[in-house]
């Protein structure tokens, strides 16, 4: 059985004055049966944690680096976020992927570092709306599942989500048999390279748009064990609709 994750990835936003919203999203959602995990800026990690150690929410990074420590300034490891109290790092995100040309490679060498230091990695894949029009996209994603995730992984130190780029922060969502055919592809890889009992443990998350009015259908798809979601994750009231639609959702 895969437990459920309901993860938010905050992005590059919030201040510890907003960390009220967790005091509401745990009050009205105290006992969820999906694992809670909110990915926060580094610098929002410890204080969360020191305030939520006792709510039913975890908390995790954005990025790090695939180095313990060293003379990389502004970075960030995954140690260091380990002794900030995080159990999850997002790796692979698309944004980064875009804005930083973070290639495969990079993705699995802080995959490692990662599982290293303790923590579950989240990789993100995803098609851009042209790779999808030229009928790319299960070789793209076949692609950057190869390329990022690394020969260590288990269902116990990594998540795979799938975020394609068009549907990220712009209200589109593919159709659930969209969803249906790329999540049965990753389950389907994953068993053919890790063997059935590994590739079946993988929790597989789908991100892009997720918000309460589409969280129902979405988690009724096979192969989706929970969202990766962005601006919804900010807000205690949407956040909460999707934990309930993910607490509600069968299989
Ligand atoms: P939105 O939910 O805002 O579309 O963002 C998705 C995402 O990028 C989560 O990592």
């Amino acid at each position: 059985m895969r437990q459920k994750l309901a993860a938010g990835n905050w992005k590059m936003n919030g201040l510890v004055s907003d960390l009220g919203m967790i005091d509401t999203l745990t009050s009205a959602h105290p006992k969820p049966s999906s694992e809670v995990l909110l990915c926060l800026p580094a610098t929002l990690i410890a204080p969360a944690v020191q305030r939520f150690a006792k709510a039913p929410v975890s908390f995790g990074g954005q990025d790090c680096h695939a180095e313990t420590s060293g003379a990389f300034t502004g970075d960030v490891s995954a140690a260091m976020l380990k002794d900030a109290g995080a159990t999850h790092v997002i790796l692979g995100h698309s944004e980064r992927r875009t804005a930083y040309d973070e290639q495969d490679d990079a993705v699995r060498a802080k995959a490692q570092a990662v599982t290293a230091a303790g923590l579950t990695a989240i990789i993100c894949v995803g098609e851009s709306l042209e790779d999808r029009e030229a009928a790319k996209t299960l070789d793209l994603i076949g692609g950057q599942m190869s390329g990022s995730i690394p020969d260590e992984a288990t269902g116990g130190n990594f998540v795979l989500a799938y975020e394609p780029i068009w549907a990220i922060g712009t209200g589109l969502t593919p159709t659930m048999d969209q969803i249906a055919e790329v999540h049965d592809f990753m389950r389907a890889q994953l068993e053919d390279r890790f063997g059935e009992g590994i590739g079946q443990s993988v929790r597989l998350l789908y991100g892009g748009s997720v918000k309460p009015a589409n969280a129902d259908e979405i988690f009724a798809v096979p192969n989706v064990d929970g969202a990766l979601v962005g601006g919804a994750s900010l807000k205690a009231e949407d956040f909460g609709g999707i934990v309930k639609a993910l607490d509600a959702a069968e299989g």
